[in-house]
């Protein structure tokens, strides 16, 4: 017959199964919240101290104790027990270990469920301060990117076939937009999930007459939770979290895809860096972005946590069920999916090289400037938009016909198409002018560039 547990088997003439001990047990993973269990657990004790529920002496030999116990868990010489389900348990039972009686005392007017509640969000907190302090860093290196190219005329695409010429600086620029709003979001879902669960126990709150505010702000939380129900089954900071996760990661992978493409031999837009290739074992010639890729791919992780959070949360009645122990493994996953991505891109992005002289050769391809010669037919001819985009189409077929870009057609073949143009036309049809006249609020013209690369400089310093 295997004992029964400790801590709650008071009821219990037996032990669990082993299979039971399997399914149940959260150490092999929540021993990640070690540091936040401690962190909560003496900011309870201090409380319940200053309050008088448990004496001055007994919480401070528990706050004693639990450094120690903390100090073994860093240094890797705590022995955690499965028997003891989870890393809340554990510490507990080593405390009493260590201290003997008073160590009884700490979980006066608590319970698990909001001690686990506190100690995921803190975890969570944790990881969305991680990730708001690597953001800038990603985008202080796409702009050191756009201002060093902010004239650099590259092909922009629509449909990834050639659109318009825009510039480099302006493409790096659109990332560092999009980062802007991952850090907002993650800065918004920090604001939000800062209250403190710690006190509203089981579920109803306690009789005891503790000091939530005193435990609220101990811990760095704007105020305790409202609501004790709420507080000890409520998951959305962890959700959150990862929406917002995920949406950065898409970000990073709509990024990765281009510097995948752009490092192919058919493009040579960039050249990563050594650090930032890998070989291949078989093909010499090989400089494969291995990161770039994985990174690519990491967004089917972080997503894939959020849809198992949400599907775990979805049909729970209130308040706590055991489900929720399955809120933890996958967000860790996430955070630390979603650390590594933001670190291995803020690296390629500052030591990738564009090969100008590639971008501005494959901008000059492809009637890139079609549009502006439409405009031009408006501006000087007076035509309608709709006629001036019929002339030009007429143009380029004629140019691809002669396997010519517009540039190189002749005034001759110009006036057989529409016999009003004149010379000046061809100022608009070189790929740097068509980027230096497109000054309207947010196009790509280089002083556009450089006037908000500056801006964003200011805002990251
Ligand atoms: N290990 C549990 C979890 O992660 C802690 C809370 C247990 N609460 C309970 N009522 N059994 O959810």
């Amino acid at each position: 017959m295997t004992k029964s547990n400790t801590m709650w088997g008071g009821r219990f003439a037996e032990g669990p199964d082993a299979i039971m001990e399997a399914i149940n047990a959260s150490i092999g993973f929540d021993r990640r919240m070690a540091r936040q269990d401690i962190e909560g657990s003496r900011a309870h004790a201090a409380m319940l101290a200053a309050t008088g529920i448990v004496t001055a002496s007994d919480a401070e030999a528990i706050r004693e104790g639990l450094l120690t116990v903390l100090s073994e868990i860093e240094s890797g010489t705590f022995d955690y027990s499965t028997a003891l389900e989870d890393i809340h348990m554990n510490v507990e039972a080593r405390l009493t270990e260590l201290i003997g009686a008073p160590a009884g005392r700490l979980h006066t007017a608590r319970s698990r469920n909001d001690q686990v509640a506190l100690d995921f969000r803190m975890w969570v907190r944790d990881q969305a301060d991680a990730a708001i302090d690597a953001l800038p860093r990603l985008m202080a290196a796409l702009v050191d990117q756009a201002e060093a190219g902010a004239d650099w005329v590259m092909p922009g695409f629509t449909h990834l076939q050639t659109a318009q010429p825009v510039t480099w600086g302006h493409h790096m620029l659109a990332y560092v937009e999009m980062f802007a709003r991952d850090l907002g979001r993650m800065q918004d879902a920090r604001r939000r999930m800062n209250e403190c669960p710690l006190g509203t126990a089981a579920l109803a709150g306690t009789s005891f007459p503790i000091d939530r505010e005193m435990t609220a702000k101990e811990l760095g939380f704007d105020r305790p939770a409202a609501n004790s129900l709420d507080a000890v089954s409520d998951r959305d900071f962890a959700l959150e979290f990862l929406s917002a996760a995920t949406i950065c990661a898409m970000h990073l992978s709509r990024l990765a895809e281009e510097l995948v493409i752009w490092s192919s031999a058919q493009f040579r837009f960039v050249r990563l860096s050594d650090r930032w290739s890998t070989g291949s074992s078989i093909m010499p010639q090989k400089r494969n972005p291995d990161a770039a890729e994985l990174l690519r791919a990491k967004i089917g992780r972080i997503l894939g946590a959020q849809v198992a959070l949400l599907t775990v949360m979805k049909g729970l009645p209130l308040t706590y069920s055991k489900d929720m122990q399955e809120d933890k493994e996958q967000v860790f996953d996430a955070a630390d999916s979603l650390m590594l991505a933001l670190a291995a891109m803020t690296g390629m992005v500052s030591d990738m090289t564009a090969e100008k002289e590639n971008l501005e050769a494959a901008a000059s391809s492809g009637f890139s400037t079609a549009t502006d010669l439409a405009d031009w037919l408006v501006r000087v001819l007076d035509l309608p938009f709709r006629e001036a985009h019929h002339v030009t189409g007429a143009l380029v077929k004629l140019a691809e016909e002669a396997g010519i870009d517009l540039p190189e057609l002749s005034m001759e073949q110009m006036h057989a198409v529409e016999p009003r143009i004149t010379e000046d036309v061809f100022e608009v049809l070189g790929v740097r002018n068509s980027v230096a006249s497109r000054t309207s609020y947010g196009g790509t013209a280089p002083d556009n560039v450089r006037a908000q690369a500056a801006r964003w400089k200011e805002k990251l310093a």
